[in-house]
Formats: C-alpha cells, structure tokens, sequence
C-alpha cells in the first residue's frame, strides 16, 4: 500500500515538473528571464543592496488581467498586460524609440521605486538593454492579443493634488471599509496604520495641532504621491470615495489613539 502512495507521489511530480518546464520554455528564455527580473527587488542581484528600496515590479503592477481574475489586491499600477501595444507612457513623456528602451515605462519606475532616485533625477533608459528587452519580451508573452485596461493617464500638477486632497478631506467616509481598503492596498509599505515599512507609519501618538490639515495632507498623498516613495494611486484605482473612506479609517486610528 505504501509503495502505491509513494509511486503514485512520483508520478504526480514527475508530470508537474515536465508541465512546469513545457511552460517556462513556452515561455522562451528571454520572457522568463524578463519574469524573474519581474517579482526580484535585486534584479538579479544586479541592484546595489546600498539602494535597493526593497520594492519589486510585482508590487506595484500584476502580471495578469486583473479585471478578468481579480486577486483582491489593489495594486498602485495598472497590469502590465497590453504594455507593448500602448506605443508611449507616463502621459505621452516616454515614446518612439525610447518606448521599448525604457521597458514601456518600467525603466522610470526601475530607477525611482527600486533604487529611490528622484523623480527629477530618473533616466527612464538607464535600465540595462537586456533587462528592457527582457521584461518587454515577458510583457509580449503574457499580453497576446489583449490590449489591458484602458485608462486615461492623469499628471496632476501640484494645486491639482491639493485641491483634490481639500476635496476629498470634507467628503463623509466610512473607515470600516477604509480598514479594508488599506488590507488591500496600503499594507505592502505600511504594515498597519500605526507601524513602519518600507513606507513610514502614519498614525502617531501625539494628535497634531490641526487634524483637519492632517487629513488633507493625507488624501492628497494617497491621490498625487509623496516626496519619495509613495506611489499616487489614479482616480480609476481608488476613487474619491475609497479616499475618503481609508482617511476616515486613519483619523479614527489617530483619534482613538493619539493624545
Ligand atoms: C511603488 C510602486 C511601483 C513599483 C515598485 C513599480 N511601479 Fe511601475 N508604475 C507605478 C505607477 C504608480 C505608475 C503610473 C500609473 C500607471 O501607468 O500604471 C507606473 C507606471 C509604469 C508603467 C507605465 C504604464 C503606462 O502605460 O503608463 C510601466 C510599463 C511600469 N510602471 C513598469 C514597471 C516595472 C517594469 C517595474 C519594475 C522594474 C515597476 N513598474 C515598478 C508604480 C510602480
Ligand atoms: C511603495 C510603498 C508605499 C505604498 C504601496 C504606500 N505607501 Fe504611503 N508612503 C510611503 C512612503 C515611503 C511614505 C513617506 C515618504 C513619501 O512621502 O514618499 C509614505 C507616506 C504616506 C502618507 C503621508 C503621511 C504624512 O504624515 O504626511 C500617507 C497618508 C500614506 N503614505 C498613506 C498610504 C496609503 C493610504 C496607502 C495605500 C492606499 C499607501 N500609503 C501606500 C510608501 C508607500
């Protein structure tokens, strides 16, 4: 009997490793590699581990249609799926030539969230040729025919994020449901609202002197960004609602809290 349980054990591994290597040479050499470059905040081992913020592609951007298999995260990027077919990025600042060289965008955000280089500093086609190649090459593999999410890429300009943070700090929001939110959205850098990652903690233990100042400085960092490494979530990502959902939920977390 035991001999039955093991060999059938064999057999079982046996196939998932052979349908394990058919797919990763389905997948071609160049397009694995590009998917390895894809979850790994080393590269490769490639990045500095003086810069390395941590940080990889996968937790900003899913490799997969995320409308047609959602995961339940929220990711601060869109899917990756259609890249190669959208020609230019960051509104139209990355095109031509420089499209596939900078890995359809991927080279800014390589340099800014991998390595924290300033924004104004960022050389979006810095990033090795091999690895553009190779992470383009992954891009082609997982997209085919599918053009991804469509979206309307937004640059907001400093009075814009404020005004949006204004905005968003007076609607009424329900922090139960911003607790939830932020499980999906936030906990990659901020553990809890109240402990540090690779992002900082938010709630502290001493309430500021205007909390209503608080709250729209916070809503126009989750909408427009922050100085280093906080991502700005587009309005087809979180909505105003969502906002001000997860700022209610982290003024209740300050208020019960903080003294
Ligand atoms: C901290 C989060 C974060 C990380 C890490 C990150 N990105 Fe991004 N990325 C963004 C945001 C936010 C945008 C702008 C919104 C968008 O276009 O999806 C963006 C934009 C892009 C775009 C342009 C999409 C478009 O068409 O406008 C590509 C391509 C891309 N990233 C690829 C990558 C690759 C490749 C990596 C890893 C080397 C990476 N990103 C790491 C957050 C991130
Ligand atoms: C890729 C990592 C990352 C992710 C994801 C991220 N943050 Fe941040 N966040 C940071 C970092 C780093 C800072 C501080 C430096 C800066 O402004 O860039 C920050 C700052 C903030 C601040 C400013 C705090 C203050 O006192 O001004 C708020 C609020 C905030 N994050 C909320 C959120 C929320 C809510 C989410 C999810 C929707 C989120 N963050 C997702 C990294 C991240």
């Amino acid at each position: 009997m035991r001999k039955v349980v093991s060999l059938s054990i064999c057999v079982i591994m046996l196939i998932a490793a052979l349908v394990y290597f058919t797919q990763a040479q389905q997948l071609g050499d160049k397009a694995q590699l590009g998917r390895e470059l894809f979850h790994d905040p080393t590269f490769k081992g490639t990045i500095s581990p003086k810069v390395a913020t941590g940080l990889s592609c996968a937790d900003c951007h899913a490799d997969f249609d995320e409308a047609a298999k959602p995961d339940g995260l929220i990711r601060a990027g869109h899917s990756m799926i259609g890249v190669p077919q959208r020609g230019s990025a960051k509104g139209g600042m990355i095109s031509g030539a420089n499209f596939a060289r900078a890995a359809g965008g991927g080279g800014f955000c390589y340099e800014h969230f991998l390595q924290k280089v300033r924004p104004d500093k960022v050389n979006p086609t810095a990033i090795p040729a091999e690895h553009a190649e190779a992470l383009m090459a992954y891009f082609e593999a997982i997209s085919g025919d599918n053009k991804g999410p469509e979206f309307k890429m937004e640059m907001l300009d400093d009075d814009a994020k404020t005004a949006a943070g204004e905005k968003i700090a007076v609607m009424p929001g329900d922090a139960e449901k911003g607790w939830k939110l932020f499980g999906r959205a936030c906990v990659v850098c901020h553990p809890t609202a109240k402990k540090s990652g690779i992002g900082i903690r938010i709630v502290g233990t001493r309430l500021p002197r205007d909390i209503d100042k608080t709250v729209v400085r916070w809503a126009k960092t989750i909408r427009g960004g922050g100085s280093t490494l906080m991502p700005f979530y587009a309005s087809d990502i979180l909505s105003d609602q969502d906002i001000a959902d997860i700022v209610t939920f982290l003024r209740e977390q300050l208020e019960s809290s903080a003294r």
